[in-house]
């Protein structure tokens, strides 16, 4: 079951780009909100599957066209898990900058020393008759004791991701895209398309 085109539920430039790269080498037309009438879906979720197959699943009924949609945040182990699915809003007025004080501030008060940290993504691949396939992608790291690095974008200057001694804003993007949990979760979305 060979598919001619997807929809992809995202208003963000560089992930689309991404996904396009990704996908139209497959044969496959990449729609997003520029080339047709979707709408925006809530994050109302409290798990990125759940919030990744919100958006999914709600355009695929709507439209009738298969439709992807991504969810990431970073989850820190000494604040339980947070920021996790509420990345985007924990960081004041949408200023990662802010975000990353907060966050930074936040880790010190908690007086844990542990600094260990991920960032998780999943994608969700729905069908306008309801099925669906969920690709799951993992990077797991330690919060940096300050900003270091201008590249990227969030929370990139403050995470540092395993076996690496640099931030994922020094790293750069072609290696960042290798290892992180939207690179991971896109290789195996790729693995599954081609595999159709
Ligand atoms: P969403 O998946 O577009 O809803 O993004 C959630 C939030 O998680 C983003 O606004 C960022 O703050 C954060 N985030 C997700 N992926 C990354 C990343 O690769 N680097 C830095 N921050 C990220």
């Amino acid at each position: 079951m060979a598919l001619k085109e997807l929809i992809f539920a995202s208003h963000n430039a560089g992930k689309i780009k991404e996904i396009r790269e990704m996908i139209e080498p497959l044969g496959i037309e990449l729609k997003t909100y520029k080339d047709i009438d979707i709408p925006d879906v809530e994050e109302t979720g409290t798990t990125f599957a759940e919030n990744s197959l919100l958006k999914s699943s709600k355009i695929a009924e709507i439209t009738g066209i298969a439709c992807i949609a991504d969810d990431s945040g970073l989850c820190v182990d000494a604040l339980n898990g947070a920021p996790g699915v509420y990345s985007a809003r924990y960081a004041p007025d949408r200023d990662f900058d802010k975000g990353m004080e907060k966050l930074l501030a936040e880790i010190a008060k908690s007086r844990n020393p542990d600094r260990s940290a991920h960032f998780s993504c999943v994608i969700s691949l729905a069908y306008p008759d309801g099925k669906y396939e969920l690709f799951e992608g993992r990077i797991n790291g330690k919060i940096a004791e300050q900003k270091q690095g201008t590249g990227g974008f969030g929370y990139d200057p403050i995470f540092i991701p395993e076996g690496y001694d640099k931030s994922f804003a020094e790293l750069g993007n072609e290696i960042k895209n290798k290892i992180s949990h939207r690179g991971r979760a896109m290789q195996k979305l790729s693995q599954y398309l081609r595999n159709l």
